[in-house]
C-alpha cells in the first residue's frame, strides 16, 4: 500500500487492520471496530462460504479495497470459484491492482484475473446499471451475495426494492446473502423479493447483521 487512492484517507481500525475513508461519500469502507474482523464475520463466516459448491459464483456489491476478496482468497477453499464484484471508483481497482502486484485483463468495463482457484471479474461503473447488463449477457446464477455497498443513506439505490429484485433474478435457489445491515427496511425488501431473512450477530459495537436465503419468488 504505497499511495492512497484519490479522495480517500487511510484509517486504522480497532483490530489493527486498515480501511479507507471516502471523502466522496463521507463514510469509511469498513467499521472502525475492525475492517478485517467484520469482513471475516459477515462475508466468510456468516455466508457459510466453506460450503459453497465447486464452480460456485459469488457476487459482491462494492469491491472497495478488495478486502472481502482477499479474505476469500486466504480462506484456502479447494473449490474453483468465480468472484464477481462491482465498483464505481476505478481508482480503487487500479490501487488494488498495483498493491497486489496484479495485472488485470481489460475487456471494456471489466477487469479480469485468475488468482489461484478464483477467477475475479470486476464490473466497473454504477452497479445498478452495469451489473444487470453483465448478468443478462452471461446468463449466470449466483450462490453467495456479499451485499456491501455504503450505508442505505449514502447508497440508497443499492438497497432498494429494484436492487433486491435484480439480485433475486440472478440468485440460485437457496443461495445465501449476507450483509452488515440490520435495517428493518432492508429486511422488508429482501422478504418481499423471495428471501428468508434471519438476524445474525453484529461485529464490534453493532448489535446485529443479516443473513438471507433465496427461497424463490413467492
Ligand atoms: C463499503 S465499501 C465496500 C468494501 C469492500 N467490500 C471491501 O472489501 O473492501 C462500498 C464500495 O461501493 C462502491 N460504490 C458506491 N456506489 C456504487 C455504485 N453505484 N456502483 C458500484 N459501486 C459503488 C464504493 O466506491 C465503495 O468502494
Amino acid at each position: 500500500m504505497k499511495t492512497i487512492p484519490k479522495n480517500h484517507q487511510l484509517v486504522e481500525t480497532d483490530d489493527g487492520s486498515f480501511t479507507l475513508y471516502s471523502k466522496t461519500y463521507d463514510e469509511n469502507l469498513h467499521s472502525t471496530s475492525g475492517a478485517e474482523g467484520e469482513t471475516l464475520q459477515y462475508f466468510i463466516k456468516n455466508s457459510l462460504i466453506k460450503d459453497i459448491k465447486d464452480n460456485g459464483i459469488i457476487f459482491e456489491t462494492g469491491f472497495g479495497m478488495g478486502l472481502s476478496f482477499k479474505k476469500l482468497l486466504n480462506s484456502d477453499l479447494n473449490q474453483a470459484l468465480t468472484f464477481i464484484s462491482t465498483e464505481i471508483d476505478e481508482d480503487l481497482v487500479s490501487w488494488f491492482e498495483k498493491s497486489e502486484d496484479l495485472i488485470f485483463e481489460k475487456d471494456e468495463n471489466l477487469r479480469i484475473a485468475q488468482i489461484k482457484n478464483i477467477k475475479i471479474i470486476i464490473i466497473l461503473g454504477d452497479a445498478k446499471l452495469m451489473a444487470p447488463i453483465f448478468f443478462k449477457k452471461n446468463n449466470l446464477k449466483v450462490d453467495r451475495f456479499f451485499q456491501d455497498p455504503f450505508s442505505p443513506k449514502k447508497n440508497p439505490t443499492l438497497w432498494d426494492l429494484e436492487w433486491f429484485e435484480f439480485l433475486s433474478s440472478i440468485a440460485e435457489k437457496n443461495s445465501i446473502l449476507t450483509t452488515y445491515s440490520a435495517s428493518h427496511s432492508v429486511k422488508k425488501n429482501l422478504e418481499s423479493t423471495g428471501w428468508e431473512v434471519e438476524s445474525m450477530p453484529g461485529y464490534g459495537k453493532k448489535r446485529s447483521s443479516t443473513r438471507a436465503y433465496y427461497r424463490g419468488k413467492i
